[in-house]
């Protein structure tokens, strides 16, 4: 699991050549890295203004948000949200389900707000693989991370949210926007740093897009400025590219998932995986003995009970030893102090992969965006958001110095982007309400 520089640029070179394949029109049908056009054009220009609704699915909380953007000398953005539970059953249930509890919690939350009666525009952050032709249709090919609900697939998530609003009768809404939540926090921080044309996610899953010119995009009409992709590198792999790297924990983690043989490249890295791989290395370093004298207790063995969290607390400098002692001490097998180190240590290992081989693709992204603009040096701002880069203690660090190492030519900002991902899909349907607005007059 741990990779030379030498390794590392070679991934990086064969996700570049993924990269190509996804935008060619020979190439895309059977590409796996899906390159997919968000018909996003710009980013926030500072003269956006108005009143905004914003819905969040897909990451690890499902969330709603209202968002007023103002001028007065500057724009500014003032936030109020809430987070709704979506429960397994629902998540795992049928779509119409599962658009029903969307509308029903978009009900309750504008019945709080006091805005039953207004249609206020929104913006929808789905954080999915979708094919889109306008901004506000968009369908999904196929679910991804912890969802599964029937009858989705293949459907535009607008009609379908949409048809659940009807039903209720009790309130109408304006979907103005779907975007990914990498596409949404790109946004934000452009918001900020008009330098930003790339946004990743790190956390249940993990995803980026980049302003790619639209000459290079086969499947878009015209060739002149740039368009948003949203490259969905979680599947990455998935055509046997990453075969020599990936080992026997990996494996057996896609066979006990979801979607076995998707998202390969996801299932190596993001939070939604990370403790469980980490649990199957202890068991497997139990069994023969290298760890808890080898006590194998019925909790060690049980799916999901070493979660990601408990890597970042591990993981901590000063306190993370005794963290480890309490996170194995509940697991029942009474780790002695070297068991805690040699644990920590697993933790490491899996976690800096993590960050090594996002840092690879990224670095496949912005050696393209230097290609693409022709200067021997490329200064830009990556947007990030999501739970795992936010909560352990040296992801970012660790991934920001492999970066600069793979892509020396590059001065790169990263800019954390707190509920970009959301607030993100306000700023879309902001820009394309002053673009509509434009239009009107
Ligand atoms: C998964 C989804 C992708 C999303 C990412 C981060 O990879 O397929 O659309 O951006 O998770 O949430």
């Amino acid at each position: 699991m741990r990779f030379s520089d030498e390794t590392l640029l070679d991934i990086m070179k064969r996700f570049r050549m993924e990269l190509g394949n996804g935008l060619g029109q020979d190439t895309n049908p059977t590409a796996t890295v899906k390159m997919l056009p968000t018909f996003v054009r710009s980013i926030p220009d500072g003269s956006e203004k108005g009143d905004f609704i914003a819905l969040d699915l897909g990451g690890s909380a499902f969330r709603i948000l209202r968002v007023k953007v103002s001028h007065e000398k500057k724009q500014t953005v003032q936030m109020e949200s809430q987070v709704y539970d979506t429960p397994e059953d629902i998540i795992h249930g049928s779509g119409t389900q599962l658009f029903d509890h969307v509308a029903e919690c978009l009900g309750d939350f504008m019945e709080k707000q006091n805005i039953k009666d207004k249609k206020l525009p929104v913006g929808f952050t789905f954080s999915f693989p979708c094919a889109q032709t306008k901004l506000n249709e968009s369908f999904l090919l196929n679910w991804t991370k912890r969802f599964k609900a029937s009858g989705v697939e293949g459907m535009d998530v607008v009609a379908l949210l949409n048809k659940a609003i009807k039903k209720r009768g009790d309130y109408d809404a304006d979907i103005m926007a779907v975007v990914n939540d990498t596409v949404g926090t790109m946004m934000t921080c452009g918001f900020d740093d008009q330098r930003c044309e790339v946004g990743i996610i790190i956390g249940t899953g993990t995803n980026a897009c980049y302003m790619e010119e639209l000459r290079h995009i086969d499947l878009v009409e015209g060739d002149e400025g740039r368009m948003c992709i949203n490259t969905e590198w979680g599947a990455f792999g998935d055509n046997g590219m990453l075969e020599d790297i990936r080992t026997e924990f990996d494996r057996e983690i896609d066979r006990g998932s979801l979607n076995p043989g998707k998202q390969l490249f996801e299932k190596m890295v993001s939070g939604m995986y990370m403790g469980e791989l980490v649990r199957l290395i202890l068991v497997k370093m139990a069994k023969e003995e290298f760890l808890f004298e080898g006590r194998i207790t019925p909790e060690l063995l049980t799916k999901g009970t070493f979660e990601t969290k408990h890597v970042s607390a591990i993981e901590k400098s000063k306190e993370g030893l005794t963290k480890a002692k309490e996170i194995l001490g509940r697991l029942g097998v009474e780790p002695s102090a070297d068991d805690c180190i040699a644990v920590q240590h697993v933790c490491t290992i899996v976690s800096h992969r993590s960050a090594n081989l996002i840092a690879a693709t990224l670095g496949g992204i912005l050696s393209r965006l230097k290609d693409n603009k022709g200067n021997p040096r490329l200064r830009t701002t990556v947007g990030i958001d999501g739970s795992l880069y936010k909560m352990h203690p040296q992801y970012a660090r660790r991934l920001h110095k492999t970066v600069r190492r793979l892509v020396p030519e590059s001065d790169v900002r990263f800019l954390l982007s707190e509920s970009g991902s959301s607030k993100g899909a306000a700023m879309v349907t902001a820009v394309a309400y002053r673009l509509a607005d434009q239009r009107r007059q």
